[in-house]
């Protein structure tokens, strides 16, 4: 048993409307046994009821372990790469580097590196795209299964992909099943079905991913949807009976309380209002909706609707790994809508908003009691500016200007189960 003494600060649930969502302790004490919170509260009243306990003092902000509700693995070397919207996008820069994950030692290695850039940046857990290869999710999955992590990832459904990165309908079935039985539910993994995008599989294909997600409940639907309006055109011409992007996927059964949809930049209130009936969320990529030109998310529609939400980095179409820097390119994709996206509300979208909409919220994301020890500390004075900005300010505002200013210079640690597994300052993770 461990205790760690600092300011903590989460939320326990959506605070939109909701201000007794803020949970603060300004000298706070965080006691972890095995793994997992045993008691969380102010110092004074919770370390009496632990004598001899061992205690570290941790400086900084002490927050959930972020969650990236959408991000793809096998992207991490092509991030930053000019010139072209989504579809030019894909076939330019993504399809030709995500063939090179046919190779099982290249899936091995950019996994590892992944990992590695993920604690650095203070994101505990993802839902995570892999290729078409079952070899780049076996990469993956043993990766995350040697660090301890709780990750969610899925073998890429692209029957109509390009030559040389596409399946068929009968492996995107049998290597899934095979997936799912050695992966979901084993370590702290779980398995998504995932079909890249509406335009890349045939009807019998999506057939096969309703199929997969009927057949095991506790696995997710993990896809693309509404973020490009040439894409959406194609949408609408290669399935002219549906009433929307959405309903193209309803069709299949896609849509439910465990479908993961990433992007939803251009959505009719008619997709909205599925969505929210259906339980179904979107994770909100900030970066890359302002890199691939795609557009801004518009959070008073989703709002509006109560849409289930979540912030994802969507590498390599988004520009960093940090969910502090998406949350603040959140705020600014908000306002044009007229909607003032609160610093408090954007680190509930980054831990337990995540968490709910990948439902691993039991376990994860709002570091209490019972839950698994995953959390990182923040420095709110990473750099000279940013300690300027902050020096004697509000909560509120220091929680601004980490997500403004501050990206993986500002996680000075990160936490896994208890354990550090990166330290700035030491330049890795330690016992
Ligand atoms: N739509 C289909 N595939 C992709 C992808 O790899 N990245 C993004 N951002 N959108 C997609
Ligand atoms: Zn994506």
């Amino acid at each position: 048993m461990k205790g760690f003494r600092g300011e903590i600060l989460s939320l326990s649930h959506d605070p939109a409307g909701a201000p007794d969502a803020v949970r603060h302790e300004a000298d706070g004490l965080l006691v972890v046994e095995a793994g997992r919170v045993v008691a969380r509260g102010a110092f004074a009243e919770v370390a009496p009821r632990f004598p001899g306990l061992a205690v570290e003092r941790l400086k900084g902000l002490i927050v959930p372990g972020f969650i990236d509700a959408h991000v793809h693995y096998p992207q991490l070397g092509r991030i930053a790469s000019h010139g072209a919207q989504l579809l030019d996008w894909l076939e330019r820069h993504i399809f030709p580097a995500e063939k090179a994950f046919a190779d099982p030692v290249h899936a091995a290695g950019v996994a590892e590196a992944f990992l590695d850039e993920l604690l650095r940046h203070g994101t505990t857990s993802a839902l995570v795209f892999g290729t078409v290869h079952a070899a780049s999710v076996e990469a993956f999955f043993a990766a995350a299964e040697a660090r301890e992590l709780r990750m969610i990832c899925g073998k890429v459904l692209m029957d109509l992909g390009p030559e040389g990165l596409r399946d068929t309908v009968e492996e995107a079935r049998s290597e899934s099943e095979a997936l799912i039985a050695k992966w979901h539910g084993r370590a702290r993994l779980g398995y998504a079905v995932t079909p890249r995008y509406a335009l890349t599989s045939t009807d019998a294909q999506l057939a096969v991913a309703g199929d997969l997600l009927a057949a095991h409940p506790g696995v997710l639907l993990h896809t693309h949807l509404a973020e490009n309006t040439r894409e959406i055109a194609e949408v609408a011409a290669r399935f002219p009976e549906a009433a929307d992007y959405l309903d193209a996927y309803d069709r299949f059964a896609l849509v439910t309380d465990r479908s993961v949809f990433a992007h939803g930049v251009h959505l009719p209130d008619r997709s909205c209002e599925r969505l929210a009936e259906s339980g179904a969320g979107i994770a909100v990529c900030p970066s890359s909706n302002f890199f691939l030109g795609s557009g801004m998310f518009d959070f008073a529609q989703a709002e509006r609707h109560g849409v289930r939400l979540g912030l994802g980095s969507d590498i390599g179409a988004g520009t960093s790994l940090s969910l502090l820097h998406n949350a603040g390119l959140a705020y600014q994709a908000g306002l044009p809508g007229g909607h003032v996206l609160d610093p408090f509300r954007a680190l509930w979208l980054a831990t337990g908003g995540s968490a709910r909409l990948l439902h691993i919220d039991g376990e994860v994301g709002l570091l209490a009691e019972g839950q698994e020890a995953d959390f990182v500390v923040l420095d709110d004075a990473a750099t000279p500016l940013m300690a300027r900005r902050t020096a004697g300010a509000s909560l509120a505002e220091r929680l601004f200007a980490l997500q403004i200013l501050g990206d993986d210079r500002a996680v000075r640690r990160t936490y896994v189960l208890g354990r550090c597994v990166w330290d700035r300052d030491a330049g890795h993770g330690h016992a």
